[in-house]
């Protein structure tokens, strides 16, 4: 592809923050430390997670990058970055949450495959682009449009990245047509983060965004956009980011029986603790963040300072000096919403928090009866434990 390549080893990385917690190097998998979580509600560039399954592609030459536009339609097209600029630019609060978040902690109970994640593989930012649903207007296909007419009925995006589990091929991934053409569903092909031009590990120069989705569908580095009839084929959507039962294993599982994950579902988790912290007695701050997946806002946090015997509600908030209203006009309805409880805590205990959404999803009690062995979508109670010390703390 002209202007960019995917190199296949990782000579060419590009820095990173000191402070992310590596859980993979390569390819690069790492989180924040759970403070900087909650430390504001657009999470800063360099602190943002970073996943990757293979080295990060190469800008030589953006003049001559370009997405390629081909599939069942009439008219393929190439459109480079002054095309997908001078289209009408959006700015989406999203954010962006890995499948595999938490799964450190599902493999506690029952080891599952994959990268380890502490409570991190999250991050809420402000997306830069073009509006997919143009773009396919562009190449003739009509908002709303659930089929063209040679029968498109799926969007694929295709990286340039060398992947190993597509046997160093490149990420891609799909979502249904009705979904990419619809301007209400806000997915974009963004070229900036936060306000800046999006940086290379996040996808430089151009990705998508597809809000209140799993991240894993929100392809980095753009090759092409084909118009497809049925979902993508490729490992990441047929064999992997899928939600099996405990009862599957690795020995009785068959790929083809489930859809690929696309909403993510209800999740809170705190991020003023550690899994083990000791404290002073008295009162104490705790605090957090809360997301559901298709745009569906968080009605509650609960938070309990007994093990889940009693709670107490938490507060809610987006933008400073707006209050947080779920699913309403003023809140940015893709995005997380951080949450505050101040407790008094005499003695050791367990600390839990649990969230509502606006359909009234609930978090799951136990992570045992959402185990899955790929160790996806943990988003059973979150619990810390804290030890009150009485004296030299
Ligand atoms: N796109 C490409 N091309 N290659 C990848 O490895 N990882 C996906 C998605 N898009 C990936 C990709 C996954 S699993 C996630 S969770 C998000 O990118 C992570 O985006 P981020 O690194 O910008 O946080």
């Amino acid at each position: 592809m002209p202007g960019i390549r995917g190199p296949s080893d990782y000579s060419l990385e590009p820095p990173r923050h000191p402070c992310l917690q590596i859980n993979s190097k390569e390819p690069f998998n790492a989180e924040p430390p759970r403070s900087a979580l909650v430390s504001s509600y657009v999470t800063p560039v360099d602190l943002f997670y970073k996943r990757n399954h293979g080295p990060i592609p190469v800008v030589d030459d953006i003049e001559r990058y370009f997405v390629d536009i081909c599939g069942l339609i009439e008219t393929p097209k190439k459109l480079y970055m002054r095309d997908i600029r001078a289209l009408p630019k959006y700015n989406v609060t999203a954010t962006l949450q890995c499948a595999g978040n938490r799964r450190t902690a599902m493999s506690k109970t029952r080891k599952v495959r994959g990268v380890g994640w502490d409570v991190s593989a999250i991050g809420n930012a402000v997306w830069g682009g073009a509006k997919l649903a143009d773009i396919l207007e562009l190449i003739g296909i009509p908002k709303l449009a659930s089929s063209t007419e040679s029968s498109g009925k799926h969007v694929e995006f295709v990286s340039i990245d060398k992947c190993k589990e597509e046997n160093g091929g490149p990420y891609k991934a799909s979502i249904p047509l009705i979904q990419a053409t619809n301007p209400e569903a806000d997915v974009l092909l963004a070229y900036e983060m936060n306000g800046e031009t999006l940086n290379r590990d996040h996808g430089y120069p151009l990705r998508v965004i597809v809000p209140g989705v799993i991240g894993a569908r929100s392809v980095k580095w753009l090759d092409s956009i084909n118009i497809i009839a049925q979902e993508c084929q490729g490992f990441f959507m047929q064999k992997d980011y899928k939600m099996f039962p405990p009862s599957v294993d690795w020995d009785n599982i068959n790929w083809s029986t489930r859809r690929p994950q696309m909403d993510f579902p209800v999740q809170s988790v705190i991020c003023s603790l550690e899994d083990v912290q000791s404290i002073k007695p008295g009162k104490v701050t705790i605090s957090g963040y809360a997301a559901s997946g298709g745009g569906r806002g968080i009605e509650r946090v609960d938070v309990s300072i007994d093990s889940g015997k009693t709670w107490v509600e938490a507060s809610r908030f987006q933008k400073t000096g707006i209050p947080y209203i779920a699913d309403h006009i003023s809140s940015d309805k893709w995005a997380w919403v951080l949450f505050e409880v101040t407790v008094d805590i005499p003695k050791s205990t367990e600390i839990v928090a649990k969230a509502v959404d606006s359909a009234a999803n609930v978090q799951p009690e136990k992570v045992q009866d959402i185990w899955n062995l790929r160790g996806i979508l943990n988003t059973s109670w979150h619990r810390v434990h804290v030890l009150v010390g009485h004296s030299n703390m």
